[in-house]
């Protein structure tokens, strides 16, 4: 038996509504993606549950929306404690339900607290502002309130940090929550909210409804006009249709979508310090991160050292179960992502790519991908237009910095974009230049509860985290008042 399933500790497998635990009519199994053991049975929400889920928060709407920025604040900060506090716990649930390394795991529950701390902070600092009128003996104020219910839909790749990423703005703002977690990885979501009930979040605030088949449970809360907005993080194409389904009742949305991150490494770059940031911004998470660099540019002059240095690095990853210490790639999360990405490598491959190097020491059990570099591909290729999703890095050679350019923004959507060079007054000018939400300039670790995270074009809209995510779940209120003398 894996080392972990013996051991672990399981949340409440329930649904969360109006601030209990209530069982399911069915339930479904959630697997180790390393070994493919059962690890859970998890109640399924159903449409009735989605109901009685959204009657709770909207019942529990006015009264969380008129809570003091200190109570709120309050509530958040107690949270981010109990986070810190059961921090192996979460980690050791998230790697047995995703995979990653426990080291990562162990990280991501930080990074997943820090936005609980970052959001408490915002609560306070919510403000709206006085203007001076233009007709005497008025007042004019411009008031931020709660855009009301908000569905929360999380993806498997980082199951605490997005649901902390969103409810952190959203409750600081004074909306009340709906959460369906991924069916992958529903346990951690519960872990955190039995955290959320420990910390006094009234009844109704938090949500939570895993479910075994998503859509409909979905569909129908989108459908609902006592939803105010949906925030989404996963791929292009679900967020399309999330778009389409909002527009009968015109929801906010905030979409946090796929990318297709490259890297330009310039002639003039510390090689050591851009392998040490590709390597740990490619094969963070097995590869499946939206962050993730998808596509190494180099300058050609550089470009077989740089192969070089990459293939050793690559070479050197240690590949295995999440709970073994020194296990650097996990599995991916399922058959079909390892499906994918053998699929993107092969087409690659057949339409002229050369595998420089690749892993052959792969587990006969769970859902790995052996760690691989490609060099000579071109942007004609599905694995450059695609997100890779999988521990494949691919590699193309630019003679000038226009062509970098070019071939970094020949893309749809931006998420993240690298650059690596010594010149900064070429990097200034190439990061303004670059398509791309967040650009790192001679780093790649960018992830932060300060910075606001989101892309542009089919990358998506809204931003999280940072001053400026609290905005997606406020909506201005001016308030023209004759006073009376
Ligand atoms: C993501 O993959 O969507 C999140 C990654 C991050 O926050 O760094």
């Amino acid at each position: 038996m894996h080392p972990v399933q013996s051991a672990l500790r399981l949340p409440p497998c329930s649904l969360l509504i109006a601030g209990r635990w209530q069982s399911a009519d069915s339930s479904f199994t959630v697997t180790d993606p390393a070994t493919g053991q059962p690890l859970a049975q998890v109640g399924s929400a159903t449409i009735a549950d989605a109901e009685q889920a959204l009657d709770a928060a909207v019942a529990a709407l006015p009264l969380w929306r008129r809570s003091t920025a200190t109570e709120r604040a309050s509530l958040l900060m107690k949270w981010h404690a109990l986070l810190l506090e059961q921090r192996e716990w979460l980690a050791q649930l998230l790697t047995a339900e995703q995979g990653k390394p426990l080291a990562e795991a162990r990280a991501e529950i930080d990074y997943a607290a820090s936005y609980i701390n970052w959001y408490a902070g915002e609560a306070l600092r919510l403000a709206g502002d006085w203007q001076h009128p233009s007709v005497a003996g008025r007042t004019l104020l411009n008031i931020p309130e709660p855009v009301g219910v908000v569905l929360v839909l999380t993806p498997w790749n980082f199951p605490a940090a997005m649901i902390t990423r969103k409810l952190g703005a959203a409750l600081a703002a004074g909306c009340p929550v709906i959460v369906k977690p991924s069916e992958y990885t529903p346990l951690t979501a519960l872990a955190l909210a039995e955290l959320a009930q420990q910390a006094g979040f009234p009844a109704g605030v938090i949500q939570v409804l895993p479910c075994a088949t998503p859509d409909p449970v979905a569909a129908h809360l989108i459908a609902s006009p006592q939803v105010a907005k949906v925030s989404f993080t996963g791929s292009t194409a679900v967020g399309r249709l999330l778009m389409q389904q909002s527009a009968a009742t015109l929801k906010r949305l905030s979409l946090e979508l796929g990318g297709n991150a490259p890297v330009l490494v310039f002639a003039d770059a510390d090689l050591d310090a851009a392998v040490a940031g590709i390597m740990a911004a490619k094969f963070r998470n097995a590869g499946q991160t939206c962050v993730c660099i998808n596509r190494v540019l180099v300058d050609s002059r550089i470009a077989k050292v740089l192969e070089q240095k990459l293939a050793a690095a690559v070479m050197a990853l240690r590949l295995g179960v999440g709970t073994a210490a020194d296990t650097q790639i996990g599995p991916l999360i399922n058959q079909r992502a390892v499906d994918k990405v053998k699929q993107l490598v092969t087409d690659a491959l057949a339409a002229g790519a050369r595998l420089v190097c690749g892993q052959t020491l792969v587990p006969d059990i769970g859902h790995f991908v052996a760690p691989q570099l490609l060099s000579d591909v071109h942007m004609g290729m599905t694995i450059c237009q695609q997100e890779i999703f999988g521990p494949v890095l691919t590699l193309q050679t630019f003679a000038d910095e226009q062509t970098a350019l070019q071939l970094a923004n020949q893309t749809d959507g931006g998420l993240a974009a690298y650059l690596f060079g010594a010149d900064e007054k070429r990097n200034y000018r190439v990061a303004n230049a670059l398509k791309a939400g967040m650009v790192g300039i001679n780093v790649t670790a960018i992830s932060d509860a300060r910075i606001p995270f989101g892309g542009v074009g089919t990358a998506g809209f809204g931003r999280e985290g940072s001053r400026y995510g609290i905005n997606d779940y406020l909506q201005l209120k001016h308030l023209c008042w004759e006073l009376a003398d």
